[in-house]
C-alpha cells in the first residue's frame, strides 16, 4: 500500500491522502519520499485530466514532521548525500507547486515541521477549527532548521520579521492564531466544510501560482535591502547572540538561511537552506539536543524507569499537607489535571491562602482567553481547603510539603497516613532529608516515597522521585503514574544526601563561589556561567537561594557526616559564604543583598566591594574564560557520574533529563552525561585530571568515568 492515496473524482479533482502504512503518524522518511516521487510522476502524466489537487491526511494528525531516526544518524561524511536527498524531496514539492494547477492543503490535524512545510508549498491552506491542532516549525528546539523550504516560503508569505518567531523559536499556533498570522488562509467548521472549501478554491482558481513565482514579487514588510528592514537586520545577529550566547547554532543558521535566501530567487533560496540544514544535521549540538529532548525524553515518557508488570494507577483524590509555596503549587498542578485535592494546613485561613494561589493562576488563564470562567470554577471546586486531617479520608496519595523539619514531618505523617485509602501511598516533598529516615515515621514504609517538586511548581516540569530503602516497586510505579497523570516528567533516584539534582546543583554554585576566593572577578564568573549555557550565573543563584540557607544546609550535612565518623571535606566556597554572611551581613536577595546589590529602583548589580575583598594586594588575577566555563560544567558532570556510580541515578536518560529540567544544566549539551559523551569520554577524563591538578581533588575523574575512558565507550 502506498503512503499516499491517489483519487480523482468526477470533477477531475485529485485528492492525495497521506496515510503511511504501519505508522501512527505521517513522517518524512524514505517511504514517504518514494511515495511522493511516484505520486508526482503520476500527476505529471495525468496533468491534463486534473483540475486541481487537495492534499490531506488519513491520520488523526496531518503530518508529524521529519523522521528523527533518520536525521539523527546522518554523519558529517554523508553531508553531500544528505543534501542531494533533501534537494530531491524539495524538487518534488516544487513540481506540484509550479504545475500550474491549484494545490490546496486541507489540514485536518496538527501539521508540524515538514508537515507544515508541505502545506506552505500549497497555494491555499484551509484548517479545521479545532483548538487542539498545532501548526508550527519546532525543528529549532532540537537544534535543527526547517529544511523542507520552511525558511524560504514562510518569510516570503508573511514577511521576515513575522516569520522569525516561528522559525527561530519554534513558536506554534492554533488554527485561529495561524489565520491571524497569515500562515493559513481559511478555517473550516468540520471535515465536509474543509473539503468543500478546498474544492471551491480549486474551482475559483483554475490556474494558481505562488506569489514568489510571479514577476515583480515583493516580500511582505520589505526585503533585506529595504531601509527599515536593513536597519533591523543589522542588529538582529547581535540580539540573537545575546539570547543564544553562542551555544546554539540553529537559530543563527535559520536567520542566515532566511535572510540570504530571500535575496535570491526561490530555487536558489532553497539550496541555501539545504546547505545550512546539512551543517546543522551533522553538527554535534543537534545530536545532543535530538538525542536528549527527543529520544531520551520519549524513553522516560514511555516508562523506562517505571518497574515493569505493575498495573497502571489512576489517582482521583490527592491530599497535600502544607499550603505554603510548594503545597499550593502542587495543589494547582494536580487540580488543573482534573484530580480532586484536599489541601490541608494548620488553619483553614492558611489553607485558603494556598488555594488562592490556584485562583490567581487560573484568573490569568481566563484573562488571556485560554480558559472559560466555568472551567476555572470547576478546577477550583476540586480543591478543598481545610485544617482537618479527617478530610483526607479516602485519598489515594498524600503529599507532605510542610516546613523542612524532621520532627514536624514525622508528626504530620503519623496523623495523616491512617486516612489513606487501602493501598494508598504517602510521599514527602522534602528537599534535603533522606526518605529512608522520614519513612521511619510511617507505619507502612514500603508505601512511603519522595516526590521532589521544583519551584515554581506550575512551571517546572520535572519531579524527582526518590526511592527509600523500603519503598516497594509498586509504590514507585504508582508515584510514577501520578507524576505522568499531572503532565510532569518523572526521573527516579535512590535515596542519598541532596538526592541527585540538589547535589549536582550544589557543585555548580560552590565552584562559582570558589572562584571568588581565588580572586577572579565576579563579573567574569557570572559571564562564564552564562556563556557555558547555564540560565543564571552561580553567584546570582546563591543570592536567590540565600546565603544563610546554603550555610544551614552545609552545617547540617557536616553534622550528619561527622556523626557517621567520617571527616568533612571543606570546600573552598565555604569561607567566602561565611565571610559574606558573618563579616559583611550580606545574606542574599531576600535580606537586601548578597553577592549583588538590589537597588530599590534599577537593576541589580554585583556588590562593588566584592572583587576587592578576595584579591591579593598588587596581584592581578586574569582568568581564562574557557577554563572557567569548563570548571562550571565539568564539576556538575563529574558529580553526575558519581551519582551513577553510587546507584543514586539509575539511567543515563534520567541523568540528562534531570540535569536540564531540574537545574538548567546547559541544554545545548543534551545534559550532564551527554556533555561527557560529546566531549569524548577519554578527552573528558584527561581534562578532568588537569582540572584536578590545578584546582583540587573534586575534579578527580571517578572510577566509572575512567572505565568508560579506558574502553572509549560513551555512557
Ligand atoms: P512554606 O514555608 O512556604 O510552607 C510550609 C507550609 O506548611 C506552611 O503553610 C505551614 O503553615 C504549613 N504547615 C506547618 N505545619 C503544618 C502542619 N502540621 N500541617 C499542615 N501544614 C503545616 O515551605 P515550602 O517552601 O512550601 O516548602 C515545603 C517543603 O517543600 C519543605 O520540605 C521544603 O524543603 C520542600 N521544598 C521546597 C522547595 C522550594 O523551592 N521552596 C523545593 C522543593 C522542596
Amino acid at each position: 500500500m502506498s503512503a499516499i492515496r491517489y483519487d480523482i473524482d468526477e470533477n477531475k479533482i485529485l485528492t492525495l491522502t497521506i496515510d503511511m502504512p504501519g505508522q501512527s503518524a505521517n513522517t518524512m522518511n524514505s517511504d514517504f519520499r518514494a511515495a511522493l516521487s511516484d505520486t508526482v510522476s503520476r500527476v505529471q502524466q495525468d496533468l491534463a485530466n486534473i483540475s486541481g489537487i487537495i492534499l490531506t491526511s488519513g491520520k488523526r494528525t496531518f503530518f508529524a514532521g521529519g523522521d528523527l531516526n533518520e536525521l539523527f544518524r546522518v554523519t558529517p561524511d554523508q553531508a553531500g548525500e544528505f543534501e542531494d536527498m533533501v534537494n530531491s524531496l524539495k524538487r518534488q514539492m516544487r513540481i506540484l507547486e509550479t504545475s500550474g494547477k491549484p494545490v490546496v492543503a486541507a489540514i485536518n490535524g496538527s501539521a508540524l515541521g515538514g508537515g507544515l512545510e508541505l502545506c506552505l508549498a500549497c497555494h491555499h491552506r484551509v484548517v479545521l477549527d479545532d483548538d487542539t491542532i498545532q501548526l508550527g516549525l519546532p525543528e529549532v528546539t532540537l537544534g535543527l532548521l526547517p529544511g523542507g523550504g520552511g525558511t524560504q516560503r514562510l518569510p516570503r508569505m508573511i514577511g521576515l520579521e513575522a516569520a522569525f518567531p516561528y522559525l527561530m523559536e519554534g513558536k506554534k499556533a492554533n488554527p485561529q492564531a495561524a489565520l491571524k498570522a497569515g500562515i493559513v488562509d481559511a478555517i473550516a467548521s468540520d471535515t465536509d466544510d474543509l473539503l468543500r472549501q478546498a474544492r471551491a478554491f480549486i474551482e475559483a482558481n483554475p490556474k494558481a501560482t505562488q506569489p514568489w513565482d510571479k514577476k515583480g514579487f515583493k516580500i511582505p514588510g520589505g526585503g533585506p535591502q529595504h531601509p527599515a528592514m536593513a536597519q533591523k537586520l543589522a542588529i538582529a545577529p547581535a540580539i540573537l547572540r545575546q539570547k543564544t550566547r553562542g551555544c546554539y547554532p540553529a537559530p543563527e543558521a535559520i536567520l542566515s538561511a532566511a535572510v540570504e535566501g530571500v535575496q535570491v530567487d526561490y530555487d536558489n533560496g532553497e539550496k541555501i537552506e539545504t546547505r545550512y540544514f546539512a551543517e546543522l544535521v551533522t553538527g554535534q549540538v543537534a545530536k545532543n539536543m535530538t538525542g536528549t529532548f527527543w529520544f531520551q525524553l520519549n524513553a522516560i515518557k514511555a516508562g523506562e524507569s517505571r518497574p515493569k508488570g505493575i498495573k497502571p494507577a489512576k489517582f482521583s483524590k490527592v491530599g497535600i499537607l502544607g499550603a505554603g509555596m510548594m503545597g499550593a503549587g502542587i495543589a494547582y498542578s494536580t487540580a488543573s489535571r482534573g484530580v480532586s485535592v484536599v489541601l490541608k494546613d494548620v488553619s483553614t485561613e492558611n489553607a485558603e491562602k494556598g488555594k488562592d494561589y490556584s485562583r490567581k493562576l487560573l484568573d490569568k488563564k481566563v484573562s488571556r482567553g485560554r480558559m472559560t470562567t466555568e472551567a476555572q470554577e470547576e478546577a477550583l471546586s476540586r480543591i478543598t481547603a481545610t485544617a482537618s486531617a479527617a478530610d483526607l479520608a479516602g485519598c489515594d496519595l498524600i503529599i507532605e510539603a510542610v516546613f523542612e523539619d524532621s520532627a514536624l514531618k514525622a508528626r504530620v505523617t503519623e496523623e495523616a497516613e491512617p486516612q489513606l485509602m487501602e493501598g494508598g501511598i504517602f510521599a514527602s516533598n522534602t528537599s534535603t532529608i533522606p526518605i529512608t529516615q522520614l519513612a521511619k515515621a510511617s507505619a507502612r514504609p514500603e508505601q512511603f516515597i519522595g516526590l521532589h517538586f521544583f519551584s515554581p511548581v506550575d512551571k517546572m516540569q520535572l519531579v524527582e522521585i526518590i526511592v527509600g530503602d523500603k519503598t516497594s516497586d509498586e509504590t514507585l510505579a504508582r508515584a510514577f503514574d501520578y507524576v505522568q497523570q499531572i503532565g510532569k516528567i518523572p526521573i527516579v533516584v535512590n535515596d542519598s544526601r541532596g538526592f541527585f539534582t540538589s547535589r549536582v546543583f550544589g557543585t555548580f554554585v560552590n565552584e562559582g563561589v570558589a572562584m571568588v576566593r581565588e580572586g577572579i572577578h565576579p563579573a567574569s564568573i557570572e559571564n562564564a556561567g552564562l556563556l557555558a549555557g547555564m540560565p543564571v550565573g552561580p553567584l546570582a543563584v546563591c543570592d536567590e537561594v540565600s546565603l544563610t540557607l546554603i550555610q544551614h544546609v552545609r552545617n547540617q550535612s557536616r553534622k550528619d557526616i561527622e556523626a557517621t565518623g567520617q571527616n568533612w571535606q571543606a570546600h573552598p566556597a565555604e569561607s567566602v559564604i561565611d565571610a559574606l554572611v558573618n563579616e559583611h551581613d550580606r545574606k542574599g536577595k531576600a535580606a537586601g543583598g548578597g553577592f549583588y546589590d538590589y537597588p530599590a529602583s534599577g537593576k541589580k548589580h554585583l556588590w562593588p566591594e566584592l572583587a576587592a575583598l578576595f584579591t591579593q594586594p598588587g596581584a592581578t588575577q586574569t582568568a581564562d574564560l574557557q577554563t572557567l566555563k569548563d570548571r562550571l560544567l565539568f564539576i556538575q558532570a563529574i558529580e553526575t557520574v558519581r551519582c551513577l556510580e553510587e546507584g543514586v541515578l539509575r539511567t543515563v536518560e534520567d541523568a540528562n533529563i534531570g540535569s536540564i529540567f531540574g537545574i538548567g544544566f546547559a541544554p545545548w549539551t543534551g545534559g550532564a552525561i551527554q556533555y561527557i559523551n560529546q566531549y569524548g569520554v577519554r578527552q573528558f577524563a584527561e581534562r578532568a585530571q588537569t582540572l584536578a591538578d590545578q584546582f583540587g581533588e573534586r575534579f578527580t575523574p571517578p572510577g566509572l568515568l575512567l572505565k568508560h575512558a579506558e574502553s572509549g565507550t560513551p555512557f
